[in-house]
């Protein structure tokens, strides 16, 4: 099963945390490509989408919003789930953290089948302002391996549930 996991990252953590969806999925035996949310060419092989945006004042990174809405109509037909990434403490690992206004509309402009947030990283020696004078109180890294790998199960397992052949409930 072929699985895309596209992200729109402005300081590198939500890269990392792409990847660490797509090392979960390999390791339940799917295909994953990850790749950045501007750099997508096609769906070739694509059986579900993840899409991955980092959060800046509420608003998903820009990449990623484009990428859902300019291929809004190939990923209607497919499973997706949206993710957020995140807040600089353990919030996300202690309660389901809902899409901001602006991830939802684009949950409910493709079909998606589940959002999740994840906690983020900030640099200590993050670059410009506001980030830099936020990352002498709240520098860190709350991306959580156990946490993603969890959520990555869940999405197998639905990814499973809708092959072909299978019964019904
Ligand atoms: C200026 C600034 C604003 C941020 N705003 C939010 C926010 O509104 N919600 C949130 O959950 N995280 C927020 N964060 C945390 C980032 O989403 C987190 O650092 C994320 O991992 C950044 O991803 P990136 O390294 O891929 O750019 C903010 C961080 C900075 C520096």
């Amino acid at each position: 099963m072929g699985v895309l996991v596209v992200f729109g990252s402005k300081r590198g953590g939500t890269a990392g945390l792409a990847d660490m969806i797509g090392d979960a999925l390999t390791e339940t035996g799917c295909d994953a490509f990850v790749c950045p949310a501007d750099g997508v060419a096609d769906f070739v092989r694509v059986d579900a989408v993840i899409v991955v945006g980092a959060l800046y004042a509420n608003r998903w990174h820009r990449d990623a919003r484009r990428f859902v809405r300019r291929n809004a109509e190939a990923l209607r037909g497919l499973p997706v789930w949206l993710v957020s990434s995140g807040p600089l403490d353990d919030s996300a690992e202690r309660q389901d953290i809902p899409p901001t206004k602006q991830v939802l509309k684009l949950v409910d402009a493709v079909g998606a089948r589940g959002h999740v947030t994840f906690g983020g990283r900030l640099a200590p020696d993050a670059k410009g302002f506001p980030a830099s004078a936020m990352a002498k109180t709240k520098a860190g890294d709350w991306r959580n391996q156990a946490h993603v790998q969890r959520w990555v199960e869940t999405v197998v397992n639905q990814l499973q549930s809708l092959k072909p052949g299978r019964a019904q409930s």
